[in-house]
């Protein structure tokens, strides 16, 4: 029988691209997610999208999310429901609700059906760093966030790290960087791809924030989550994503080397996160982490961006 995957978040960018990997691999998807817009989930699988039955429900809602667990008989979790940067911000208690509560809800969950599911492959964050960590961070992870949402997503580490120790859960998290490629359209670093989509359409761009940082191709990220919910390494780690340095200067000549004269500028300060991370521990652990080169993501995704229209 075909794995099933429950993704949460499916219709973010990471989601609509988990689940484009989970089809590829010939399993099935069904994602959990509290909003309505599919315009992601069309953008990155056109029309494969129907192939994936979406539930809506709240991540915050545990008694919904092990009905689905169990009513679609799901043999794999990819975590990534959250609220980004700004949406934390804007509302800081709801912000925490769905990182740590929802985040808590999936452990509990998945915690309760191990015999089903072999664990829980989750999205915690770059932004558990502080701007004062040392560059390349070390993987064994920061202790000082800088946002709320850092906080949220280092809350998530340590739970599912005594979830672990105190009821045998299995778990993997992630910690992307600046994520980028079609379906990146909103959270503090979505400016890079708003970039490439603006150079498409011909229309000018200010990226928001300047200086250092690493580049994470979404479908990279994607095959990553899915390698790791399929895992059946025991204990919580938690490894960062071996993205591309690379300065929003660099980006901008990637753009410009397919779209020469896009009319893209960038201000602001720099992201108050180490400019490097280290990044060994997935490939040795659990396995290939796949690494698209800074020119090829960027031209593959302005290609997409055309084809789409
Ligand atoms: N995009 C990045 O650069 C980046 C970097 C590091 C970590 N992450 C993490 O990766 C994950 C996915 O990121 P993304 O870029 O796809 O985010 P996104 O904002 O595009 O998608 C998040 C999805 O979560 C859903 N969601 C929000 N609240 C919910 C709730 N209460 N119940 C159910 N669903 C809910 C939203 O509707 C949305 O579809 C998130 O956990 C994010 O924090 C992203």
């Amino acid at each position: 029988m075909s794995e099933r995957f429950l993704v949460t978040g499916v219709l973010g960018c990471l989601g609509a691209w988990v689940a484009r990997a989970v089809l590829a691999d010939g399993a099935e998807v069904v994602g959990y997610d509290l909003g309505e817009d599919v315009s992601r989930l069309r953008l990155v699988l056109g029309e494969e999208a129907d192939r994936i039955t979406v539930v809506h429900g709240d991540i915050t809602d545990l008694d919904a999310l092990e009905w689905t667990l169990d009513e679609h008989r799901i043999t794999r979790v990819v975590h990534l429901a959250a609220l980004q940067v700004p949406f934390v911000r804007a509302d800081p208690p709801l912000g925490m609700r769905v990182n740590v509560a929802g985040t808590v809800n999936v452990l509990e969950a998945v915690s309760r059906r191990l015999d089903r599911i072999p664990g829980v492959a989750y999205a915690s964050s770059t932004a558990v760093y502080g701007p004062s960590d040392p560059s390349p961070a070390p993987e064994s992870g920061g202790v000082t966030p800088g946002t709320l949402y850092g906080v949220s997503k280092l809350a998530d580490e340590g739970m599912a790290r005594v979830y672990a120790a105190d009821a045998g859960l299995p778990s993997i998290g992630l910690r992307p960087y600046i994520v980028y490629g079609p379906g990146r359209d909103q959270g503090m670093t979505s400016g890079p791809t708003a970039a490439m989509l603006a150079a498409v359409r011909d229309e000018p761009y200010e990226i928001g924030f300047t200086g250092p940082a690493q580049y994470d191709y979404a479908p990279d990220v994607a095959r990553a989550f899915v390698t790791a919910a399929s895992s059946s390494r025991p204990g919580a780690a938690v490894y960062n994503a071996p993205g591309v340095p690379a300065t929003v200067e660099d980006v901008v000549a990637e753009i410009r080397a397919i779209v020469p004269e896009a009319q893209i500028t960038w201000g602001g300060d720099a992201l108050p996160f180490p400019a490097e991370l280290e990044a060994t521990g997935f490939d040795r652990d659990v396995g290939s982490f796949p690494r698209t080169p800074l020119s090829v993501g960027v031209a593959a995704t302005i290609a997409h961006f055309r084809a789409a229209g």
